[in-house]
């Protein structure tokens, strides 16, 4: 692509995800902690020979990441925000592919409608920012692991800390960062547990943003805290 028009249309873009597309061109995405993110969730070295599903991609930063491992094949879903259902849309992802020459699949497709017959199962799923924008989240769940073969890494914010039991909060309106998009909150406990439910066997907390002695906050005001962790089948 003739440079200069990439760095022009780039331009015209609202980016999530900062994304090198090569000589020095990094796309303005919002999310500015990408690099601490990608070290944070632990994602394989290597790839080679595995199957990659990135659910809620957006820009695609971390399925062209995968690409960039080894993997096999990548299949970057989304729906909400592809639609320009918020404030993005899905040609930060349709640039970035072309730039990169990448050949990361693409599908439209929601989280409930996951399963082994409309995408297939992969070895390795991503399920990252997303868990905390379902309505349901253990039914959302249910639909991943239907669709991982092996294993799962999932990030999501966190609630309810300082509580050792299983707890979800509900965000019925705009409770979190404002954004009605935003319904559940579960605690480090409920995230394990309901892994564990939908029928992962192993699930590992691998990164926490809070302390481990972190007290329950009766506010009710949600913190920015979020968890990391890996599940296999
Ligand atoms: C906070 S962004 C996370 C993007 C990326 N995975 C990351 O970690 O940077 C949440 C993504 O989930 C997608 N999403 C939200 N609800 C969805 C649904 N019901 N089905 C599919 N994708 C959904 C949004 O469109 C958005 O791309």
């Amino acid at each position: 692509m003739d440079r200069e028009a990439l760095k022009a249309e780039v331009e015209t873009i609202q980016w999530w995800h900062p994304i090198d597309l090569g000589d020095g061109l990094v796309t303005p995405g919002a999310d500015v902690h990408i690099r601490a993110r990608l070290a944070e969730i632990r994602m394989p070295d290597t790839l080679v020979g595995r199957s990659v599903l990135d659910i809620g991609a957006w820009d695609g930063f971390f399925s062209f990441e995968a690409e960039r491992r080894g993997a096999s094949r990548v299949l970057a879903t989304d729906s909400f925000c592809w639609d320009g259902g918020g404030w993005g849309t899905k040609k930060g992802f349709e640039l970035a592919r072309r730039a990169l020459d990448s050949r990361v699949e693409d599908k439209w497709i929601q989280v409930l409608d996951l399963s082994p017959e409309s995408v297939g199962v992969f070895d390795v799923v991503l399920f990252l920012g997303v868990l905390y924008h379902m309505r349901h989240p253990l039914l959302s769940l249910e639909r991943v692991a239907s669709v991982t073969g092996d294993h799962l890494i999932l990030q999501t914010q966190v609630d309810m800390l300082g509580i050792d039991r299983p707890a979800v909060a509900f965000y019925p309106k705009v409770e979190l960062n404002a954004d009605p998009t935003n319904w559940s909150g579960p605690n480090p406990a409920a995230v394990v547990a309901m892994l564990r439910t939908v029928g992962f066997s192993r699930v590992e907390i691998i990164s926490k943003s809070f302390p481990d002695d972190i007290a329950f906050d009766p506010s009710g005001e949600p913190q920015p805290n979020h968890v990391t962790v890996h599940a296999w089948k």
